[in-house]
């Protein structure tokens, strides 16, 4: 498998600790009649882990993509509470959110693990999306790209001699706009897009794809604006992403 999918936009809804089997299921199904329609974008949605099996049946035959939130680095053994890839397969899920904010911040997953992580489950066969971003204070510090970069930089170390930089993704999503309302200015956005397309491009050759989505805060209301910036391919969308009215709005806007 490869997120390499030409120039589609990818919108993808991370739907955290919400949702449980039920919800997600009915949420997937509604989504499901909207993919069917879509010339220049791709649903990826990343519901709870106990809802996964669920979801990929519910969408089985569809073009929407099912993730895990999180994957374990390691196949098999004594990782309490951790999920590995093959199981994850097992259940047709495609690929995984690695390194959100969330688990950066609140359990702690270092750079280290983050990137071991990310490195296993493309190694493995997952597509991975891959979560960066600065604090305010950093943002402020004016340390935004040397964060950034520090976080990326080994996991495309990691993945650059066998060519599976083409299973990986990158949201970027500032830690600030993460669930606050505060959306990043167009400005900033480019900026970092652009910084992080800079570090990519010593990595790939310029036929390779790694998209590069935004996260923070995306409504219908901010997304148009920054889904028209050079090298943003899309969003990773909290809030937003858990109702249809409000996720359904963002693939008209991917789609114009
Ligand atoms: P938000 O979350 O859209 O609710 O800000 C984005 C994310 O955490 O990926």
């Amino acid at each position: 498998m490869t997120a390499q999918t030409g120039k589609k936009n990818i919108i993808a809804g991370n739907w955290k600790m919400n949702l449980g089997l039920k919800a997600s299921e009915a949420l997937a199904l509604t989504l499901r009649g909207l993919s069917d329609n879509l010339k220049k974008s791709e649903i990826w949605i990343a519901p709870s882990a106990i809802a996964l099996a669920a979801t990929t049946q519910a969408l089985k035959g569809s073009a929407i993509r099912v993730g895990s939130q999180n994957v374990c680095a390691q196949k098999a053994g004594a990782f309490t509470g951790e999920v590995s890839v093959a199981m994850l397969q097992e259940i047709a899920v495609s690929f995984a959110l690695v390194g959100h904010s969330e688990r950066r911040s609140l359990y702690a997953e270092s750079i280290d693990q983050c990137v071991a992580r990310a490195f296993g489950a493309i190694e493995q066969g997952l597509d991975v999306v891959f979560c960066v971003g600065e604090s305010l204070s950093e943002r402020e510090s004016g340390s935004t790209f040397e964060v950034v970069s520090a976080q990326l930089k080994p996991l495309l170390e990691a993945l650059k001699n066998n060519g599976s930089v083409r299973s990986l993704v990158i949201a970027y999503e500032p830690v600030w706009a993460i669930g606050t309302g505060k959306v990043a200015t167009t400005e900033q956005i480019a900026e970092t897009h652009r910084d992080i397309h800079q570090l990519l491009s010593q990595y790939t050759t310029p036929e390779t794809v790694v998209p590069i989505l935004y996260g923070g805060s995306v409504t219908a209301d901010n997304f148009a604006s920054i889904i028209a910036l050079e090298h943003v391919s899309g969003a990773l969308v909290g809030g937003a992403s858990l109702l249809y009215e409000k996720f359904a709005p963002l693939l008209e806007i991917s789609e114009l």
